[in-house]
Parts: C-alpha cells; sequence; structure tokens
C-alpha cells in the first residue's frame, strides 16, 4: 500500500532528534547563548520536529516570509501558505553561530530545540502589515491571530533546526498527541487509504459529527482522522482536555469501531480562515490524508472571513497540483425539523431558516453554563453533559 507523498518530498522530515543526538545537543547547549521563544515559534518547532511541516528544515527569513506571504511561495518555489518564522526581540547570537531555543510555555523554560543561525534580519512596518494583510487579511490588532503575531518582536532569526521535544503536547495529551509519523503508521496498520481528515478546536456537535460521516460516505473513505488543535486558544474557546474528553465520547458511543482516530497537534490557533485551511490541507497531507473538511467558516474568528472563503482560497489562489490532498467542502450543516436530521443546507433547497435547529456559540455557551443541556438535535446529550460540568465549574470558580 502506497500512502499520498508528503508535501514536497518523497518522505517525511521530522527534524526531532534521536536520543544519542539529543544528550550532544544538551551538552553544546550549556556552552551556547540562549534565546526564550514566542509560542508561536515554539509551535513551529513542534511542527517541525513532528513531521507536520515537511519539507522545511528550520525557521525562515525574511524574504521566505514575505514571499509566502505574498505569493504563498518560498523565494525558492516550494508552495506553502503561512511564513514558519522565529521572532523575537533582538538575538544574543551573530549569523553562523549557534543558538539554543528555550521553552516559554513549561516551568523553567527547558531547552526545545538548537539552531544554526543563517540571518538576523528586522521586520519593517511594510513588511509587517503585509504580512498581516496577506496572511490575516486585516491588520485589526483585537484579532486574536494579528494580536499573537504582533507581539512578537521583528527580528527575524532565521536558518535549520534540530528540536529536541514536542514541549508540554506529549506529556499533557498522552492518548491524543501524534506526530505526523504515527499516524501515517497508523494509517497503514489499519489498511486504510482513503482518509478524510477532520480540523477542529471545538468540541463536536451534531452537526459536526454528520460532516464526518457524510464525507466518508461522500468519498468512500476508508476512515475519519480526527485532529484536533492541541495549543493555544484565544480566551473563551474550550481548553483540550474538555473537548478531547468529549469528543471520544462522541467517538467512542456514535461511531462504529475503527472508523474514527482520535487525534491531536500541537500548534498555537492562528484564527488565519483561509490561509490557515491552506496550512492544514499541507500537514493533513503530512500525516498521510487524502482529503480535508473544510466547512462554513473554518478557521475563522468574529466576522473577518467570509463563511466560505476558506474554501474558495483553494480554487483562486492555490495553483493545480501545489497540493495532493483534496478538500471536501461542506456547506452549513444543522439538523432540519422537516427531514428529522442533519443536512447540508445545499441539499435542502425548499427550507428556511426556521426549519434548522440552528443556536449561536454564545446561545449554546450560556446554556451549558445553566447546567441547560442543548436539544439533542443540536448535542448528543453525553457531549452536553461534559461541557456542562466543564463551564459550571469555571462559571464557579468565576463567580468565587
Ligand atoms: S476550526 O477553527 O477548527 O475550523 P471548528 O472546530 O468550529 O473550528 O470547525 C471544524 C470544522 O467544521 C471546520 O472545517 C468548519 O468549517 C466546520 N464546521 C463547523 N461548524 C459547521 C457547520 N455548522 N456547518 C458546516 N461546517 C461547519
Amino acid at each position: 500500500m502506497v500512502l499520498i507523498a508528503p508535501h514536497g518530498a518523497d518522505e517525511l522530515r521530522p527534524l526531532i532528534v534521536d536520543d544519542a543526538r539529543r544528550g550532544e545537543l544538551e551538552a553544546e547547549a550549556l556552552t551556547l547563548p540562549s534565546l526564550m521563544m514566542s509560542s508561536a515559534a515554539a509551535a513551529n518547532a513542534v511542527m517541525m520536529g513532528a513531521g507536520y511541516f515537511t519539507p522545511l528544515m528550520g525557521y525562515m527569513n525574511r524574504a521566505d516570509a514575505l514571499s509566502v506571504a505574498e505569493n504563498m511561495r518560498t523565494t525558492d518555489g516550494l508552495f506553502w501558505p503561512v511564513p514558519v518564522v522565529n521572532l523575537a526581540e533582538s538575538c544574543p547570537v551573530e549569523p553562523g553561530q549557534r543558538l539554543a531555543l528555550t521553552d516559554p510555555n513549561r516551568e523553567g523554560q527547558p531547552l526545545m530545540a538548537v539552531m544554526t543561525v543563517e540571518a538576523i534580519e528586522t521586520l519593517s512596518d511594510e513588511d509587517v502589515a503585509t504580512i498581516l494583510d496577506k496572511v490575516f487579511r486585516t491588520d485589526d490588532p483585537e484579532h486574536p491571530g494579528v494580536a499573537a503575531f504582533t507581539a512578537q518582536g521583528r527580528t527575524v532569526i532565521s536558518g535549520p533546526i534540530e528540536v529536541l521535544n514536542y514541549s508540554y503536547f506529549e506529556e499533557d495529551f498522552p492518548d491524543t498527541f501524534r506526530t505526523a509519523m504515527a499516524i501515517r503508521s497508523e494509517i497503514v496498520k489499519r489498511g486504510w487509504e482513503r482518509v478524510v481528515a477532520f480540523q477542529t478546536r471545538n468540541p463536536m456537535h451534531r452537526a459536526h459529527e454528520e460532516l464526518c460521516r457524510m464525507a466518508m460516505e461522500d468519498l468512500s473513505a476508508d476512515g475519519v482522522l480526527i485532529h484536533m488543535l492541541l495549543g493555544k486558544l484565544k480566551s473563551g474557546d474550550i481548553p483540550a482536555d474538555v473537548r478531547d474528553a468529549s469528543i471520544r465520547k462522541m467517538v467512542d458511543l456514535y461511531f462504529p469501531p475503527n472508523s474514527v482516530m482520535v487525534t491531536g497537534y500541537g500548534f498555537d490557533m492562528l484564527y488565519a480562515g483561509p490561509r490557515e485551511a491552506v496550512l492544514h490541507a499541507v500537514f493533513r497531507q503530512n500525516a498521510g490524508c487524502t482529503h480535508l473538511i473544510v466547512g462554513r467558516d473554518h478557521a475563522g474568528v468574529g466576522s473577518y472571513y467570509g463563511g466560505f472563503d476558506a474554501q474558495t482560497i483553494f480554487d483562486e489562489e492555490v495553483p493545480e497540483g501545489a497540493l495532493a490532498l483534496e478538500i471536501y467542502r461542506a456547506d452549513h450543516t444543522a439538523f432540519s425539523k422537516k427531514l428529522g436530521r442533519v443536512v447540508m443546507m445545499r441539499d435542502a433547497p425548499d427550507h428556511n431558516s426556521e426549519d434548522f435547529v440552528l443556536l449561536s456559540g454564545t446561545k449554546v455557551r450560556e446554556m451549558l453554563g445553566q447546567g441547560v443541556a442543548p436539544p439533542p438535535e443540536f448535542s448528543r446529550p453525553e457531549v452536553a453533559e461534559i461541557l456542562m460540568a466543564y463551564y459550571q465549574e469555571i462559571d464557579g470558580t468565576e463567580a468565587g
């Protein structure tokens, strides 16, 4: 069985080192100047370590970051949708020297990667404006991705890296965090060929569950990879452990055995909508998936993106042949009172909005916080129970 090829390479290029090399790097790092990375740079290191960002070998320089922002290509022509950079206030070494990179997200800021610094450059105001405009389509400081990007320094430290560990992800999510290598092996072990990935940063309600089922059926897929983001989110989003528990419950109860893999990846949410959808496609291809579900407001936030911009970018800006993975386009999906099941709105042209069970995120959160389960047409009761317990706990804490 031959799996889908990784992006831009014949084989995955994980930058994680083996135990022997880790020992050498730890010893070397004691002699090196060190820099504590931004969380975004650390997340990039996790993704490069875990093979997801194949074929990148390290952090991009200014020219590549701008070229990727503007044209979705590095200066060498590699298709890539989002700059993968190590931004800092300043750099403690000179080009050509080695630098120890430490982890901002773990106690004691342990060593996470070692890099050979090739260039140290500065992003100008104009560079930042270009990156924000192209990647996020906004420079609004209220946009959580824009805020995280601009909170980093302007010094672009580029060059190849070796990664020693996957930060807090392995320890905090031992059953869920998986590398691209591990997912590929599991796909082979299960004998799957057509694999559809479902990206998520939220718990899964009925609409999401049915989206997976519809995609699986329409594509005659062998299985679904539920692949949840485990990194940082904006405040108000549901933490990964709660999401994980609710998703596992849904899969256990409502999917046939061996049809779904529940996994996660260590990356901070960018909320970059269309551009992030393309990045999602790249790294699901690296994880061995043949398809990715892209639905309504994929990776979006607020009203920065049109409901289906994350689909049209694949038609308008992703060149033919740039990706081997294909996207599965989902229309707005909801429970139809007329038909008594979850449908995509495009398949129910005679319906109007009253014919669907539609609840806003704010309304659902309010209900869950008050210990009121949303209707079973919206949420599985077992899923609602886990979410209610979470909200009641935090609301209790906030009130106290
Ligand atoms: S995301 O930021 O990770 O994309 P979320 O977990 O809410 O957010 O969505 C996961 C996937 O489900 C995305 O592809 C999104 O477009 C899709 N999706 C979520 N809700 C709906 C819906 N009601 N109808 C269609 N697609 C949806």
